[in-house]
């Protein structure tokens, strides 16, 4: 009887300490990010653990080093963490359709961060910027400052795989083709594109074929090579003042630094998005001519306030749907800032978004 009494206690303290090591490793909110490769998401990182340390509740940051794979073993880790909300930015947005739907399945409630997830209706909730403004933006910047017709328009594009990049392009589209069309632009770098230039609101195949010509793949390697082989490949009667469609700060410098080299390029106007502190930089010197600012600590905000409703049961607020191509997800979507060397101080130092002493010259 002594026996079984201490083997029982002997279970008990196993089976307690057993517990409290499950809690303790346990998190309340999953977080996974595609990339600590990009600037952009550890500025996310940052803001999310800025908001967490608010919380009562904990919270764990996994980042998945642009491999679905890695994207889908966080997701699991997180699952088997015991997670109650996923707060996740994919890097494939079809792939991390089959790693949500195991968070589904376990009854995890899923938000998916900046960049949505398609075709599952495995996503409860969308955190977003405005992401076709963003393109609208960039392409109004462009048109803004080009005067008189023939003016040279190289396109590039973010990634296949992630499904911002056709809202993006589809958003400069919208202001662009009007003016592609009426010959103030001659497309210099896209055959694809200038195939397609009489159709305003192209289909997501289309989008897709001018896409994979002029993706960066977010890349600034591949950007940079990509711009010398279009630079190369033109005479200087396609270059002088040139238009350029950069979709991200990273993106933005990697071409802006080849345009500037070509000594056929008189002058040129890059766009950019993400506000990231290179780039700022980059724009009180006068290397780079916008930014759209996405201001991440409203995201991440918003999105952690949205994993607590989720926890406390209530039922988060939303203003939009956004199509996945399966289901119309409730989306909460915040507008974007258009910064130039003329507002970058008011906007992104004023705010204290970043510090002046971060930046030489502003
Ligand atoms: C997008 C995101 C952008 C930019 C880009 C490159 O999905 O919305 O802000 O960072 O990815 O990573």
């Amino acid at each position: 009887m002594k026996r079984i009494i201490a083997l029982v206690m002997v279970v008990s303290v196993f089976l307690f300490v057993g517990l409290q090591a499950a809690s303790a490793a346990g998190v309340d909110v999953g977080i996974v990010l595609p990339t600590k490769d990009e600037p952009r998401w550890l500025q996310d990182r940052a803001r999310f653990e800025s908001v967490i340390e608010e919380t009562p509740y904990s919270v764990e940051v996994l980042f998945s080093q642009g491999s679905s794979a890695a994207e889908k073993t966080n997701v699991e880790t997180l699952i088997a963490k015991g997670a109650k909300v996923i707060i996740i930015c994919a890097h494939d947005a079809a792939a991390a359709g089959i790693a949500v739907e195991s968070a589904k399945a376990e009854g995890i409630a899923v938000i998916s961060y900046d960049r949505l997830i398609t075709g599952t209706d495995a996503v409860d909730y969308y955190v977003t910027f405005d992401s076709v403004a963003v393109g609208e933006a960039m392409g109004q910047y462009l048109v803004d400052n080009a005067a008189g017709k023939g003016n040279p328009l190289y396109l590039y594009a973010g990634a296949l795989t992630d499904n911002n990049a056709f809202l993006f392009f589809q958003g400069a589209w919208n202001i662009l083709q009007p003016k592609i069309a009426d010959g103030t632009f001659v497309i210099k770098n896209s055959v694809q594109a200038d195939n397609l230039k009489d159709i305003k609101d192209l289909t997501r195949d289309q989008l897709a074929t001018i896409i994979g010509e002029v993706t960066t793949d977010w890349d600034m390697n591949v950007a940079k090579s990509k711009a010398e082989a279009h630079l190369t490949a033109r005479t200087a009667a396609d270059k002088g003042k040139c238009y350029i469609l950069a979709p991200n700060d990273g993106t933005a410098r990697s071409i802006a630094d080849v345009f500037a080299a070509d000594t056929d390029v008189t002058e040129y106007f890059v766009t950019g998005q993400d506000a990231e502190k290179a780039s700022v930089q980059y724009i009180i010197d006068g290397k780079q001519s916008m930014t759209v600012f996405k201001d991440t600590r409203i995201l991440a905000t918003d999105a952690m306030n949205m994993a607590i409703e989720i926890i406390e049961g209530k039922t988060p607020e939303t203003d939009a749907f956004y199509n996945n191509t399966m289901i119309e997800v409730p989306s909460k979507q915040s507008p974007v800032i258009i910064v130039t060397k003329d507002n970058v101080k008011e906007v992104l130092i004023d705010s204290g978004y970043y510090e002046a002493g971060e930046f030489t010259g502003i």
